[in-house]
Formats: structure tokens, C-alpha cells, sequence
């Protein structure tokens, strides 16, 4: 069966209602293993056939558990090209972070990026959590079928 990973860090809980949002919508199709949570190692990313990644932004950028985990992912050689991804993440004003990790994903690893990232004002509303529960949900569909 298919994993999907969903890879998320948050301080003060906007982006993680998110990532609980998209995990809903991926879990919705079935023939997909769906994870949640706020680690995986090389290994564990390799063996997936798609990643979604959420991060809020802090200081203009991702934040470091984000940062490292695709600096470790890069340093191991990992080999995710062709494999599919996604970003989302919350933001207060100029919400970088989901931009920046789908540059790393298309251009560092060649994953098959959905853009643009999907991004949140503070705290997702209902309509915001709907977006992310259909983004999670397109993400499963295109793996449904792999192995
Ligand atoms: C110290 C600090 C720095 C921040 N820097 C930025 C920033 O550079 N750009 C931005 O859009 N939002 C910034 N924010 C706002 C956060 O991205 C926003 O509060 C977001 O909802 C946090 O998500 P989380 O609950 O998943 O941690 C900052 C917030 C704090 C407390």
C-alpha cells in the first residue's frame, strides 16, 4: 500500500490544525497509509510515495526541525525524484515557509511538487481547513494506485 507522509512542525498549534485537516482528507481515500507527524529519517522518506510538508513561518523562513530534517534528508542522498509533494503552513503577514520548502523539493530533491504551497492566516477557519482537507485528499488520490 501506497504511504502518504505528513510532516509537520508548529508552535502554537495553527499549523498543526492543518496538518490534522490534510491527514483527514488523505485518510478519506482508501489504499493509502496515511502518517502524521513531526519526523521521519531518510529511510522513512524514501519509502514513501508522496510527503507533505507543513510549516508555519518564523523570522521569514521554515522552521529549524523543517530545516534540518531536509538538510539530513540532502546529506543522506536521499532519492525522492518523481515522488509527489506538497506544502502548507500558517502564517501571520509574509509567510514564506511553504515556498521555500516546495523550492527545495522541485529543485534540490525533483519531487513532483502540487503548487502553490497552501497557506493560512493565524489561525485556519473552516473554509481554510476545507482547502487543506482537499489538499490532503489530492495528494492520496494521486498515490492511491502505486504499490
Ligand atoms: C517570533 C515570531 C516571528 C514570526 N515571524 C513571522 C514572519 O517572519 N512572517 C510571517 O508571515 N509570520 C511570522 N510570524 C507569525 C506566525 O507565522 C503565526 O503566528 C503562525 O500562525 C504560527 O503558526 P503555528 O501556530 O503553527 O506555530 C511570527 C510569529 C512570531 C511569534
Amino acid at each position: 500500500m501506497a504511504k502518504l507522509l505528513i510532516l509537520y512542525d508548529s508552535h502554537s498549534g495553527n499549523t498543526e490544525k492543518m496538518a490534522e485537516a490534510v491527514a483527514e482528507g488523505a485518510r478519506s481515500v482508501p489504499n493509502v497509509e496515511v502518517e502524521l507527524k513531526y519526523y521521519a529519517g531518510p529511510d522513512e522518506l524514501a519509502e514513501a510515495a508522496a510527503i507533505v510538508f507543513g510549516s508555519p513561518t518564523y523570522y521569514h523562513d521554515m522552521t529549524l526541525p523543517i530545516k534540518q530534517m531536509l538538510e539530513e534528508a540532502g546529506k543522506a542522498n536521499v532519492q525522492l525524484k518523481g515522488k509527489v509533494a506538497a506544502v502548507f503552513g500558517s502564517y501571520g503577514w509574509s509567510g514564506e515557509a511553504p515556498g521555500l520548502i516546495l523550492e527545495i523539493l522541485k529543485n534540490r530533491f525533483g519531487m513532483d511538487t502540487i503548487t502553490p504551497g497552501l497557506g493560512a492566516l493565524y489561525m485556519p477557519n473552516q473554509a481554510k481547513l476545507e482547502e487543506c482537507r482537499k489538499l490532503g485528499k489530492a495528494v492520496a488520490e494521486k498515490v492511491a494506485t502505486m504499490g
